[in-house]
């Protein structure tokens, strides 16, 4: 039976952080989760935007003011919800740029790259003490079909090379590093036997404001005629993260997406990914680079003390 919302649990008493609420497939995530009882964190780097969609949204939600093209405010963001929060129960790291206007992130990481994954490699890092010992914690990251496009790898030299402003290998490089990313926290996760879980999944295509860049003219019609023809409505391009969170049956690692129309739309299922999105070479590679990049290592101690002694004691295999 085809997974929708009318499926979900209720969510009273879970926290929810999502990144990027403040529009397009965010804002309906954060809106569904709302709706279903959760507390939602709107983690927005304009606060006008983010009230307004506290507005559209309604609900419990409160605004935290996140630029995730910035190491400090990345830093500043997680002080202030581990500060008015003991736990979060799910992250949900969908921000995005695609084709933006500027080249660099404010430490000199290359935009979508910067953005994309190595913000929210930080974030993840320094929230997870609030969601380490929290039973069925999820943390949900958004990558996108455009994986595929993921060429080269990544390294240090491209993660601060200046050429990615308009280039869709930039972009899918960036959305290949969200997988990776993913599965690696997943594995890790596994590791420590923590509670909590790692997802990854995908939206398809959604006529949003990620559109509104400046991608490369040869590129111009086959977006019109995609978004024309194969979209579906950020609503329900927000159902896969809205499963990754909510459905008890999915387990840690899985990867979701629409369905129907070669992934582009549909009801949330499983998504097929790049052979490269399945390196474990690769995942740890892309761990260790971000880790040095991001200044941000991992732990995996809660933050309080009534945490179950048995939550995160280490089992075997690599540590983070
Ligand atoms: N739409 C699609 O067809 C599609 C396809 C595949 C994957 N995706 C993925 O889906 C996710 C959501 O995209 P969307 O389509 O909903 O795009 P969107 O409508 O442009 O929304 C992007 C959100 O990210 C926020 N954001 C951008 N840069 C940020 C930064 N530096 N710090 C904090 N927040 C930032 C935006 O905030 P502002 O309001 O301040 O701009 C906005 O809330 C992205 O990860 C995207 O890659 C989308």
């Amino acid at each position: 039976m085809a997974w929708s919302l009318a499926h979900a649990p209720g969510q009273k008493g879970r926290t929810a952080l999502v990144t990027g609420a403040s529009a397009g497939i965010g804002l309906e995530t954060a809106r569904a989760l709302a709706a279903r009882g959760a507390h939602v964190i709107l983690a927005c780097r304009s606060l006008e935007r983010g009230r307004a969609a506290a507005t559209r949204i309604g609900g419990s939600t409160e605004i935290v003011l996140l630029d995730l093209a910035s190491l400090d405010s990345i830093h500043r963001a997680a002080a202030e919800v581990l500060d008015r929060h003991d736990r979060l129960d799910l992250l949900i790291n969908n921000a995005g740029v695609m084709f933006p206007s500027y080249q660099r992130t404010e430490d000199g990481f290359e935009a979508h790259f910067g953005v994309n994954h190595l913000g929210h490699f930080a974030l993840t890092g320094l929230l997870l003490k609030s969601m380490i010992s929290v039973p069925d914690s999820r943390i949900v990251t958004v990558a996108s079909l455009a994986h595929r496009a993921g060429f080269g790898g990544s390294d240090a030299a491209r993660a601060r090379a200046d050429d990615g402003r308009r280039s869709v290998t930039a972009y899918g490089r960036s959305k290949l590093a969200n997988l990776l990313f993913a599965r690696e926290l997943q594995h890790r996760l596994t590791t420590v036997g923590a509670p909590t879980t790692s997802l990854a999944v995908h939206p398809g295509l959604s006529p949003t404001r990620l559109w509104n860049g400046d991608p490369p003219a040869l590129l111009r019609p086959a977006v019109a005629a995609g978004l024309q023809w194969l979209a579906q409505p950020a609503e329900q391009a927000a159902l896969p993260s809205l499963r990754a969170a909510m459905d008890r049956d999915v387990p840690g690692g899985a990867y979701l997406g629409p369905s129907g129309l070669f992934g582009n739309r549909g009801k949330p299922g499983p998504a097929s990914s790049s052979r490269a999105s399945r390196s474990k070479g690769a995942q740890a590679r892309l761990w260790a680079l971000s880790e040095e990049l991001s200044g941000v290592q991992y732990t995996y101690e809660p933050t309080t003390a009534e945490a179950p002694d048995d939550a995160v004691r280490p089992r075997t295999g690599r540590q983070g």
